[in-house]
This record gives C-alpha cells, structure tokens and sequence, in this order.
C-alpha cells in the first residue's frame, strides 16, 4: 500500500509522467495491466493558463481514470500555482512538480532540473501551489544540478518536507547527467533515512520487475515510479502485483494488447497518422518479440489501420 496525501494506492509503484508518451491510450492500457496510479505527460504552467486548453481531449482526464496526476513545469510561483488551480479543475487529482527534467531548452530557462541550482525559488513555486490546491502536491527532483554539490538538494527537501509535501519523487542522477551514467539507488537508501516520515518514491534504471523489487527492498523507500520500464511492457505492473506467480504473456496475449493500444491511440492521432505516430511503441513491444528486428520491420512498413493490425496478427497469431 502506499499514501501519497488522500490519495490511497493498494501497492506502491505507479506509471511516471512520460512526455510523448503517457497519453490516454497508454495510461489507459497501464492501468488494465495493474498500475493504480498514472500521470500525464508534463504540462508547461504557462500553456495551462490559456482558457481553452482543457478543451482539446488530449489535455484532459478521462472520467475512467482516476485517480491520475499531472506534473507542472515552470518558474515563475504564481503562474504554477494558477495553472495547478486550472489543472485541478480539469480534474486531476494529484500535482506533481518537475524540478528534474534535464532537456537544455528547460534548464536555460530556468525551469524543471534547474531548480536544484535556487531552492528558495524551488520553496516559493512549492509553497504558492501547495496553497493554491486542496489535492496532494508532490516534487520531482534530482539529487543535484553539477553532480558535485548535493546541499542544494538536501535543503529543498527539508524545506519541502517541513512544508508538508505529500511525497518526494527522486531521480538520483544529477542534471548534467541527464540518463547517463546509473541511477545511485544507495542515495536514496541515505534520503529514506533523513526524511523517515516523509513519502520518498524512487525513480531511476526501474526496467524490470526484479531491480524493481531488489531496489525496493534494499533502500526503503516507500515507493517507485516506473518509467522506461513501462514502454512496450505495461505487463510490468501485472508481473509486480502476481510476484512469483507471474506468467508471460503468450504471443496472442501481446497482440491484443498492441492492438487496443494502436486503437486508443488512433482515436486521439487520428487514422491517418496513427502507425507511424505508434512505431515508437511498436518498437518498444517488439522487445518481447522473439523475433524482434524482423516483426519491427514489419510494424514500421505499415501505413494504414488495416495494415497494422494485419501485422499484429501476422506475428502474433
Ligand atoms: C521518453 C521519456 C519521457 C519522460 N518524460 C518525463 C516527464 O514528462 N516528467 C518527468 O518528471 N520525467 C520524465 N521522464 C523521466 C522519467 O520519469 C524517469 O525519471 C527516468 O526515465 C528514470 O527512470 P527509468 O530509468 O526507470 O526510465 C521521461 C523519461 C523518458 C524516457
């Protein structure tokens, strides 16, 4: 179980935010494989502001999808706390805060991991958004901007946990790493021990059910975020809640799971572009392929609808 705020998850890891990614069609197929919890992908607070942003479908829950998360971008307090007001009423019920992403185009605006180099600006957007909402209000964070100094990071927390934040979501990678290097999962056995009463959530190298659990127990953190992990592999969740009683999913299995996805997918892309928007996915699970290069080849020479799912059956049976 795990608590994050009033929000109560029967086991403790969910489906991380995945900008490009965690749309509708992909959080809705986690959620049938066993996740509690999915995110959006991240929203920049000043795109939120305009009025009829949560008119477009793809900005806005599903009524099927509750309890869901939305992770805000941004520098300045008051535009974060107003578009985490606006994203409230869209009907999420979780506010999560990037101050890890580490893109360039993020960072010299001084936003998402750039954070880590101004806690007292990191303080502010928390405290101004965690008084503008009623919902649970979580940080996202690496564990430094230049890997050499961590004391930026230890203070946020502080400050953040003093504050009440309903969980800490850790990436322990700096930001000038960005996904190179490994995740220091000891770092986060160090950040469970400081902050014992606070909700700590690990991120980071999470691609199977075993270094998930491995990690889990070894560091004591309450919980994790699956991220890279998820992609092409939501059977990750199922494979988590089964234990040891999980069994792989068959080839026909697959398929019908690729092919409702493609489906979802359609319906938000539209039929024309749909198989190619979907080849990042169909890459992704054909790493469960046994023959994985020539079924991708195969998912990547498709066009239309009928071409895809003639290929879903052609090598999934
Ligand atoms: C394609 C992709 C998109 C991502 N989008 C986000 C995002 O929108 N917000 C965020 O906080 N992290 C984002 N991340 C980072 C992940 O949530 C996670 O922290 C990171 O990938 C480390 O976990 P992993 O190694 O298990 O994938 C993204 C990662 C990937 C690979």
């Amino acid at each position: 179980m795990l608590k994050i705020g009033n929000i109560i998850l029967d086991v403790p890891f969910f489906q991380a935010s995945l900008s490009g990614y965690s749309d509708y069609a992909m959080r809705t197929i986690a959620r049938e494989l066993g996740a509690p919890l999915v995110f959006a992908g991240v929203f920049l607070a000043k795109s939120v502001l305009h009025p009829r942003v949560f008119d477009d479908p793809s900005f806005k829950p599903g009524d099927d999808e509750h309890p869901i998360g939305a992770q805000l971008l941004g520098e300045d307090p008051e535009i974060m706390a107003k578009a985490a007001k606006m994203v409230r009423k869209a009907g999420y019920d979780l506010i999560d805060l990037n101050f890890a992403c580490p893109a360039p185009k993020v960072v010299r605006r001084k936003r998402g991991g750039f954070l880590l180099n101004d806690p007292d600006k990191a303080i502010e957007i928390y405290n101004a958004v965690r008084e503008a909402v009623d919902c649970p209000v979580t940080i996202k964070l690496r564990t430094s901007f230049d890997n050499k100094s961590y004391d930026n990071f230890w203070d946020i927390c502080s400050r953040a946990a003093a504050g009440k934040v309903d969980a800490l979501i850790v990436h322990p990678r700096a930001v000038c790493q960005r996904f190179t290097g490994s995740a220091d999962w000891e770092f986060l056995s160090e950040v469970k021990k400081q902050f014992p009463r606070t909700i700590i959530i690990g991120s980071g190298d999470l691609l199977s059910a075993d270094t998930i659990k491995t990690n889990m127990k070894n560091t004591g953190v309450d919980g994790v975020v699956i991220a890279r992990g998820a992609i092409g592999n939501p059977w990750i969740f199922s494979q988590l809640r089964a234990g040891n009683e999980f069994v792989s999913p068959t080839l026909g299995e697959q398929g019908q799971v690729i092919s409702k996805h493609f489906c979802l997918f359609r319906e938000i892309y539209g039929r024309k572009n749909a198989a190619r928007y979907f080849r990042k996915f169909a890459a992704a699970y054909c790493k469960l392929h046994p023959q994985r290069r020539k079924a991708q080849k195969a998912f990547f020479a498709a066009k239309t609808t009928e071409e895809f799912l003639a290929v879903v059956k052609q090598w999934y049976g």
